[in-house]
């Protein structure tokens, strides 16, 4: 018998990362090849003409999974009876830009819209918050949509997660989903701690620790850490617009593993609310390695932390702290 379709709320639908991402979506690479979808598209009134554009393109992508589309401006209709929401929408960091410059701007979007799922969503809608600064974002839509339960707020660690895999790929030569376990803790910003003590490589003999494979800890606690902490701004000077197809593919695999599950014996980076897990201050969403069942997410549980892991740790959870109380003072 064939599925409901699922509500699936994209904001800022109009923008880069949404022009890449709903037809993802559209074709089953978020929920699966079997889960009929329908897509809310909400943008500001700017863009409006721009988003029926891409209503129009989906229509004539003639998805067989699509089974309606909603584009609109109106923040309540966007999100009325929405089960998992992509909140894309904001301010984009510019060349030169620190992601503290784009604060102001983006948290008062995000506690307005807060107020918007919490009154128009499915009582059980998952979220994911995108928009930079993506933590603090999450942060603040938490605090202000107090009925949805803070399990179902989360934020968008896992590119830097999959950049993680990839440079690991690259060095050692070997097939991107043949690396796992890899972690990001922390923000999604310069200060993330990207983590391979943990990871492992699938060979012909076996897994193999990835620190054993290096064999060069001056890279993986230098130029590794460096080049996944700013591929965000390398990709930006480059393309002169920050990563879009790479951002809307591991918002795919985000969602797609939290509402699927992770296979048995791989974890993920999610930043999600901090329980007070590896001695992380409560109150912050920070981003943790997590297994998913049954539409749930945990934390990994009893990883060994040396002292160089717990330094860079502390160090974005004091990141995270700043912003929000810098959050706080843009909204008051
Ligand atoms: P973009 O400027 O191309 O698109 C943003 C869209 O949001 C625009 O269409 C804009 O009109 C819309 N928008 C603005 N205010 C809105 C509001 N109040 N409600 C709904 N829509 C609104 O930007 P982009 O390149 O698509 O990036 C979107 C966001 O994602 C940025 O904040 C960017 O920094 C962030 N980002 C995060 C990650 C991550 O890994 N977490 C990766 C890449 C980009
Ligand atoms: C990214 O990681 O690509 C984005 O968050 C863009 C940025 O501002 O770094």
């Amino acid at each position: 018998m064939a599925k409901d379709p699922v509500r699936v709320l994209v904001t800022g639908a109009a923008g880069q990362i949404g022009y890449a991402l709903v037809p993802m979506i559209a074709r089953g690479v978020m929920l699966g090849p079997d889960q009929p979808v329908i897509l809310h598209m909400l943008d500001i009134p700017p863009a409006a003409e721009a988003l029926n554009g891409v209503k129009m393109e989906l229509i004539d992508a003639a998805f067989p999974l699509l089974k309606g589309v909603v584009a609109t401006t109106d923040v309540s209709e966007a999100c009325a009876g929405v089960n998992v929401a992509v909140m894309v929408g904001g301010f984009p960091r510019k060349e030169g830009m620190e992601r503290k410059d784009v604060m102001s701007k983006n948290v008062s979007i995000y506690r307005s819209q807060a107020s918007a799922l919490e009154k128009h969503a499915a009582p059980n809608c998952k979220v994911l918050v995108v928009a930079n600064p993506a933590n603090t974002n999450a942060l603040i839509l938490k605090e202000f949509a107090p009925s949805i339960p803070e399990c179902n707020i989360t934020c968008l660690t896992r590119l830097d997660h999959n950049r993680a895999l990839g440079q690991i790929s690259e060095r050692l030569d070997v097939q991107v989903c043949d690396v796992k376990n890899v972690i990001i803790w922390g923000n999604h910003s310069s200060t993330q701690y990207p983590d391979v003590t943990h990871s492992t490589v699938t060979t012909k003999d076996g897994e193999k620790a990835v620190p054993g494979l290096v064999n060069d800890d001056e890279w993986m606690k230098g130029g590794f850490i460096k080049t996944v902490q700013q591929r965000g701004a390398a990709i930006i000077k480059a393309r002169k617009l920050s990563s879009a197809l790479s951002a809307a593919s591991s918002a795919c695999d985000h969602i797609r593993d939290w509402v699927i599950g992770t296979p048995e014996g791989i974890w993920v980076s999610m930043g999600v609310y901090s329980d007070g897990s590896y001695n992380v201050p409560p109150g912050l969403i920070y981003s943790f390695p997590v297994t998913c069942k049954d539409g749930k997410w945990s934390i990994v549980q009893g990883l060994s932390i040396d002292e160089f892991s717990r330094k860079k740790m502390d160090a974005t959870a004091i990141e995270l702290a700043d912003e929000k109380a810098l959050a706080y003072s843009c909204l008051n």
